[in-house]
């Protein structure tokens, strides 16, 4: 039977990118409006009295002046991570080796592979990220457990094995041949079973031979409608590595691109210290680049070039890097993302920031056309956010004179104690 309900409230809606021209344009907040839901989906946005009036028997979740957003979009996270997020102390290489790595090993055992996934759903959910974009282990129960647990929540998730076949410890290297069919396996399994997709994800160039960057380009050859995921440029000690480790490389990009593994759907996650050529190959590819803002600043990795990338065109996602990352939350994620581009001249307007949260994010992955904004026909994933939900934030909100500045305490400050309820697929996720 189809349920059709209302959901009233004050909606954020974005008629354009932001980035694009002026926010104020792009993006607008609609007071004592309503989205009828029907099958997961939006099928009509309006005026809350009318809606409420064509649709007598529907039943109506009013959230009165509490803000309803999309859900967010995590366009890069390892949820393998989730158990050592917050270490202390180290930089990437080290960071990798003395922290990630051995928690890592222990996904070897599909049980905790499983504990871990629950665990990170029902994180994530508190922090209202409906969608993310997520490395697994090397282990294909780990990407089991992933999609099994999405599945159950009815999530639109995109994830893919971690494949390694060098300079990571034994126990924790596949080759290129078990990386190529491992990959080719789970991709079969549930590339596009309910709201499931596949990401072919070399780890980055250090942790692969180029006999296994080949074996992905040609799997993402064969299937060119897969996502494919990787990290480039994170930190300059890495980069010197991957120096070292492909001489006969233009740059870091160029491991990629020898290999097929450039391209409009590869996602880039940090793409912090970027050369020229490097800057040029991503844009004319439409090739999507993730900023991960508080993991750039908590390894130490460097500041990522907004302002100008967007200027020149990229397609970019906003991530929390969970556990590179310091936090679950895409409000604090925002936070971190305005704080770098002031450090460099620019100040992010509350809209581009949620922009690049939902809709930007969206894009990145290329799902643009079904989540990341509240519009007829698209996928009903959204979040109530409470814009005065601790004293601190609560005091500075009440000064608001625009639901801009009435947000922007919320983007500073907020964190799961802002998320009043999370939608998932039409429906109210318990959490
Ligand atoms: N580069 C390669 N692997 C990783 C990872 O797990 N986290 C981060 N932040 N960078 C990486
Ligand atoms: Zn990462």
């Amino acid at each position: 039977m189809t349920t059709t309900r209302l959901v009233t409230g004050r909606l954020l809606r974005f008629s354009a990118d932001p980035f694009a021209g002026d926010p104020l344009a792009a993006a607008r907040v609609e007071t004592d409006a309503a989205m009828l839901l029907q099958d997961g989906h939006i099928v009509q946005i309006g005026q809350a009295g009318q809606l409420r009036a064509a649709h007598p028997d529907a039943p109506v979740t009013d959230y009165g002046t509490r803000l309803i957003v999309p859900g967010f979009v995590d366009a890069h996270a390892h949820y393998p991570q989730t158990a050592m997020i917050a270490s202390w102390g180290k930089r990437l290489i080290d960071w990798l080796n003395i922290y990630t790595f051995p928690e890592e090993m222990r996904f070897a055992d599909p049980a905790y592979a499983a504990g871990i996934a629950s665990r990170y759903f029902d994180l994530t959910a508190a922090h209202g990220t409906t969608t993310m974009c997520s490395f697994c282990t090397i282990h294909p129960a780990s990407v089991e457990a992933f999609f099994a647990q999405a599945q159950t929540r009815r999530q639109r998730v995109v994830a893919g094995k971690t494949c390694m076949d060098r300079n990571a410890p034994e126990g924790l290297r596949d080759t290129a041949q078990s990386a190529y069919d491992d990959s080719k396996a789970l991709l079969g399994r549930w590339h596009g079973t309910d709201r499931i997709s596949y990401a072919i994800t070399p780890r980055f160039s250090p942790t692969s031979t180029p006999d296994q960057l080949e074996a992905m380009g040609a799997l993402w050859a064969e299937h060119p409608d897969c996502l494919m995921q990787t990290h480039l440029s994170e930190q300059t000690d890495e980069i010197a590595w991957v120096r070292d480790l492909f001489p006969q490389a233009r740059d870091y990009l160029d491991t990629y691109e020898a290999f097929g593994l450039l391209g409009g759907r590869g996602l880039y996650g940090h793409a912090i210290h970027l050369e020229p050529r490097e800057r040029d190959r991503l844009r004319e590819t439409g090739a999507g680049l993730v900023h991960c803002p508080t993991s750039n600043t908590f390894i130490g990795s460097g500041l990522f070039d907004m302002d100008g990338l967007m200027r020149e065109g990229h397609r970019i996602g906003l991530a929390t890097d969970t556990g590179g990352g310091s936090s679950f939350s895409m409000l604090r994620t925002m936070a971190a993302a305005y704080e770098i581009a002031q450090l460099r001249g620019r100040a992010l307007h509350p809209a581009e920031l949620l922009w690049l949260a939902t809709a930007g994010s969206a894009q990145a992955l290329h799902m643009g056309d079904r989540i990341g904004r509240l519009e007829q026909g698209f996928e009903a994933d959204f979040v109530v956010l409470d814009l005065a939900s601790t004293p601190a934030i609560a005091q500075r909100a009440a000064r608001a004179e625009d639901p801009w500045e009435e947000i922007f305490p919320t983007i500073m400050m907020g964190d799961d104690r802002a998320i009043h309820a999370v939608w998932i697929d039409g429906e109210e996720a318990t959490r």
